[in-house]
């Protein structure tokens, strides 16, 4: 036979295994709502797909996937055909893509430069097309196959950012589009209420979206947290004007919609793809899940000209983010007991890339996070990288688990300790109450102790504590500082030498004298970090003051500013207890001066009642600590650059915050500048 002719076999069996795979997940995505396989593992399914078809064009089939816009319609539902087909957007992953793109709309256009361009968020959600007449609002229908989709008005009326009635100048007919999305904290709390009455609980947001919004029954979608962003127009009557992408979302505004936001013009390739760079950068301080930016050409005549190609716009292209989800197999579940005895289930995953970072382990937060979503060790399973930082596994991939794996069952003694685990009846976590006579919370307390939320003892963290542990040199806190007579042995070891134990005995040294504050949130208390210390230590100045009053008159701590009934408990039962008198104690033996404390009086301070908002790495100091004393100084401190900012603190590799108050102005002080204020306030 034949090599090529035998090659041309084989691609022609490939392509018909993928399209039917494709086509497959099309189904569970957009009929079912219930997907399989990650948004990137089907991305890639795609993309091979259409490679081997642009290498075999004779080859692409009239029902292949890569010719039609989504899925199928849901069945039960009235369909509606759409006045202008909704078409679906090409992806693009690297900037050579983008680069590409901006070559083949010049050449098709036949220009030398690239058109102006708009960048907006690809918002991650379900899209819907509204139609109105006379400014009323007359049929809402989703993007079912493109040219005809489901009916849902009655659900889109449920929705407040859908006006029924448009304001401002409009056309006589219209179609709106744009995106139904849930923000990640409405996501969390809906599945928690989920979870609380033993209902389903979601795999991502934007499939909760699609279930809500295409319930038969619009009471409740009523009840689901649904919103809109409107980013484009369907059909719309001679009677508008409207010549760019820009003046069209201008208009959206003008009539009620909330549009797509972030979206911005540019003239340039680069910029454009430095403005990727910063959206990726800060993808997750935004409420809402994107997963991409959508470029498009902005004058509506070149779009026009440019057309489409079976399914996508020749003058829009989406720029993937790396994905935020993917999916793997749990190897293993093992629980990690916390500081304060808190025990977390953490799966051991098959290594997989996630958002750009290779993630090998992800949380499960508790019994019930893993008994609501039936998650078991072999299971494939959905792994997020959302706001946080640590990846959390979302839910078991359906269909996949083997015959036989037993349902995991959560630990009833500690993993450290081996003491029995409790769980208090208005909590979720089980704990280990063994306190620091259990290996584990020892140890994660030690690394808490001297770490930059507690004494900040320089060149001590969590790798040397533990080497000090298995050195035998600490059994409590105390120990810390008996570390310097242990400095000629510890000079012998691997990777320490004289100097490394100089330095670290140094700077065991000056932590001896100790402000009140810092001690009191190095302790480890619960609720009590450095901010509610410094509270606690400017009413009290001394800490015998401050225990005596905590166990005799501990309403009189209810009177400070910010400090609550749990957090009072909480210093009682820390005082009370033996074993920390017992400590305090040893900490004042081995000699640990705590310096009184004077709290400074802040209505002199430049800074107060200012807003001021905190960026970057501080070199000097920790953001809770700059962020303490900024309160003592009578700032209010805040996470959000606003017009409303009076100062930006930015330490070193300051991003978009400072971009940010750049941009409006906003007064910058550099760390200098800030230590400068410091020494004339304190
Ligand atoms: S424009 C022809 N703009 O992405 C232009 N789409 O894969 C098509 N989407 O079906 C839509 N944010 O559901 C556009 N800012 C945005 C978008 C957006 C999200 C979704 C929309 C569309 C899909 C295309």
């Amino acid at each position: 036979m034949n090599s090529l002719f035998g090659e041309e076999e084989q691609a022609r069996e490939e392509l018909a295994q993928l399209r039917k795979q494709v086509a497959y997940h099309n189904q569970r995505y957009h009929a079912e709502d219930a997907p399989e396989i990650s948004d990137q593992d089907y991305d890639k399914l795609f993309t091979k797909l259409k490679e081997l078809e642009e290498k075999y064009p004779h080859l692409v089939t009239e029902d292949s996937p890569t010719q039609q816009v989504g899925g199928a319609t849901k069945r039960e539902m009235t369909t509606h055909p759409h006045r202008v087909p909704m078409l679906s957007l090409g992806n693009a992953f690297a900037a050579e893509d983008i680069e590409d793109f901006s070559q083949r709309v010049q050449k098709f256009l036949n220009l030398t430069s690239m058109p102006a361009i708009v960048a907006e968020p690809k918002i991650d959600g379900v899209s819907l097309s509204l139609t109105y007449e006379q400014g009323k609002l007359v049929r809402a229908l989703t993007r079912g196959n493109g040219q005809v989709g489901e009916d849902v008005t009655a659900n889109a009326r449920t929705i407040k950012d859908i006006p029924t009635q448009l304001t401002g100048s409009y056309p006589e007919s219209v179609d709106v589009r744009g995106e139904i999305y849930i923000t990640r904290d409405d996501f969390d709390a809906l599945n928690a209420t989920q979870a609380a009455a033993g209902d389903k609980v979601f795999a991502n947001a934007r499939n909760a979206a699609a279930g809500a919004l295409r319930q038969l029954d619009a009471t409740i979608t009523a009840k689901r947290p649904l919103k809109f962003f409107a980013y484009s127009l369907g059909h719309i009557s001679a009677d508008a004007t409207l010549p760019t992408h820009q003046a069209e979302l201008a208009a959206l505004a003008e009539w009620g919609f909330v549009g797509v936001p972030l979206a911005q013009g540019f003239a340039h390739v680069e910029d454009i793809l430095s403005y990727y760079a910063t959206i990726v950068g800060q993808r997750f301080e935004q409420p809402y899940a994107m997963d991409g930016l959508v470029y498009k050409v902005d004058d509506k005549a070149l779009q026009q000209r440019l057309g489409f190609v079976a399914r996508a716009p020749r003058w829009a292209i989406a720029h993937k983010f790396p994905a935020e989800q993917a999916t793997t197999v749990i190897e293993a579940i093992d629980v990690q007991v916390g500081r304060t005895g808190v025990v977390t289930p953490v799966a051991r995953l098959k290594p997989v890339q996630v958002a750009g970072v290779t993630v090998s382990n992800a949380t499960l937060h508790n019994e019930d996070y893993i008994k609501e979503r039936d998650i078991r060790v072999g299971d494939s399973v959905f792994v997020e990288r959302a706001g946080d930082v640590i990846p959390k596994v979302i839910g078991v991939v359906p269909g996949k688990r083997q015959e036989g794996v037993p349902i995991y069952s959560f630990p009833t003694v500690c993993p450290a300790c081996a003491s029995e685990l409790v769980r208090l009846p208005e909590e979720a976590a089980w704990r280990c109450v063994n306190h620091l006579n259990c290996p584990a919370q020892l140890e994660a307390q030690l690394s808490y102790f001297v770490s930059k939320d507690g004494l900040d003892i320089d060149g001590l963290g969590e790798k040397q504590i533990k080497r000090f542990l298995e050195g035998g040199f600490l059994n409590t806190m105390a120990d810390i500082f008996r570390l310097p007579s242990h400095a000629a042995e510890i000079a012998e070891w691997d990777g320490w030498g004289e100097q490394s134990v100089q330095n670290l005995v140094q700077a065991i040294e000056t932590r001896k004298q100790i402000s009140l504050p810092r001690l009191l949130a190095a302790l480890g208390i619960p609720m009590i970090g450095l901010q509610v210390a410094t509270q606690l230590a400017g009413a009290y100045g001394r800490l015998a003051d401050l225990q005596a009053v905590t166990l005799t008159e501990p309403d009189k701590l209810v009177d400070i500013d910010g400090i609550g009934p749990k957090l009072v408990e909480s210093l009682q039962r820390f005082f009370a207890e033996e074993s920390n008198q017992q400590l305090l104690a040893d900490l004042q033996a081995v000699g640990l001066e705590v310096e009184d404390y004077v709290a400074p009086s802040t209505v002199t301070s430049a800074l107060s009642g200012k807003t001021v908002v905190l960026t970057g790495t501080l070199t000097s100091m920790g953001r809770a600590e700059a962020k303490a004393k900024l309160q003592q100084l009578g700032a209010k401190v805040t996470g959000t650059v606003s017009a409303s900012t009076d100062l930006v603190i930015a330490g070193d590799a300051a991003g978009s915050k400072l971009t940010k108050a750049q941009e409006l102005g906003v007064q910058v002080w550099d760390e200098a500048a800030w230590i400068q204020q410091l020494k004339r306030d304190f």
